[in-house]
């Protein structure tokens, strides 16, 4: 299967690592500038869409209209569209390529580089032979699960946006640390190992205990962690966390109301 990434950003980036070591995939890139790759660079977007199986648009949404018209004026036939756009809707890229495009819109986020992504995939050609080769793909680089795109905003703001606000999470405990005064390299690998050992502990049991149930394990009555969690919950953290993933969630609904009204002349 031949890749091409318009666009060599963050998640472009991502995938490509993710599928670099996979048999019988090849990769080309366009964007404004080279790039320190040793994979092919198309100077012209028509060039890319010529070499490419699939297209995968690695653009930020608001140079997403820009990249459509050019892709309205290429040969598009038998090529599929991977669409990672934050807030752009399948019918929206439609409107400029044509309802008889293969689209198949994902919200991975940037582990897919070491395979751990949780994609969520759509797509308006669900019975199509190269979408279903697609989600298999995804499936390669994490766990892919298909969804309802009314459901992408949700899904953007909880594992799109949610590295990020894990490590805010990690942000806030190393600052915590800064009283002993250890150099950063330092607080950073102790900081790893602490949520590498929790992840193991949560994926070693998360078959047989709730998640209720492992924060037990780590409570003694009348101890440290209680202490800790009553202020949790005494203070409505977690409330307050949920209005995190509300904010987010909120601005992609946002982003796909304001993303999905069409420019005059491509109504
Ligand atoms: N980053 C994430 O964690 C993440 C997660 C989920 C979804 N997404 C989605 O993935 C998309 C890409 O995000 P990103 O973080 O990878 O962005 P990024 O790092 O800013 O990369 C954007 C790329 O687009 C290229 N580009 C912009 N305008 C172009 C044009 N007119 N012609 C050719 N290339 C152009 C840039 O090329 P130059 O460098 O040459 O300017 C750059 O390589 C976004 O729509 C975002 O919503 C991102």
């Amino acid at each position: 299967m031949k890749h091409g990434f318009i666009g060599f950003g963050n998640l472009t980036r991502a995938v490509y690592h993710g599928l670099e070591e996979e048999k019988g995939m090849t990769f080309a890139y366009f964007a404004r500038t080279r790039k320190e790759t040793d994979i092919l660079f198309c100077e012209q977007i028509n060039d890319l869409v010529s070499f490419a199986d699939v297209i995968w648009l690695g653009i930020k949404p608001q140079d997403l209209n820009g990249i459509l018209e050019q892709l309205k004026g290429c040969n598009l036939e038998g090529k599929a569209i991977v669409s990672p756009v934050a807030g752009k809707s399948i019918a929206y890229i439609e409107k400029y390529l044509g309802k008889d495009r293969l689209i198949v819109r994902i919200m991975p986020n940037l582990a897919m580089a070491y395979r751990k992504s949780v994609t969520a995939f759509t797509t308006n050609r669900p019975e199509n032979e190269r979408a279903r080769e697609i989600f298999v793909l995804l499936g390669k680089l994490g766990k892919a699960v298909e969804l309802e795109e009314s459901g992408f905003d949700l899904f953007t703001s909880v594992f799109g946006s949610g590295p990020a606000f894990i490590l805010a999470f990690i942000q806030i405990f190393k600052e915590k640390m800064q009283e002993f005064n250890l150099p950063g390299p330092l607080l950073d690998e102790l900081l790893l190992e602490l949520t590498q050992g929790t992840t193991l502990y949560f994926a070693q049991n998360q078959k047989n205990y709730s998640i209720e149930e492992l924060i037990r394990n780590i409570t003694s009555k009348g101890g440290t962690t209680q202490a800790g969690l009553e202020y949790f919950r005494n203070h409505q953290i977690g409330k307050h966390f949920e209005g995190v993933l509300d904010a987010a969630r909120n601005r992609s609904e946002e982003m796909s109301r304001n993303g999905n009204t069409f420019p005059e002349n491509n109504r």
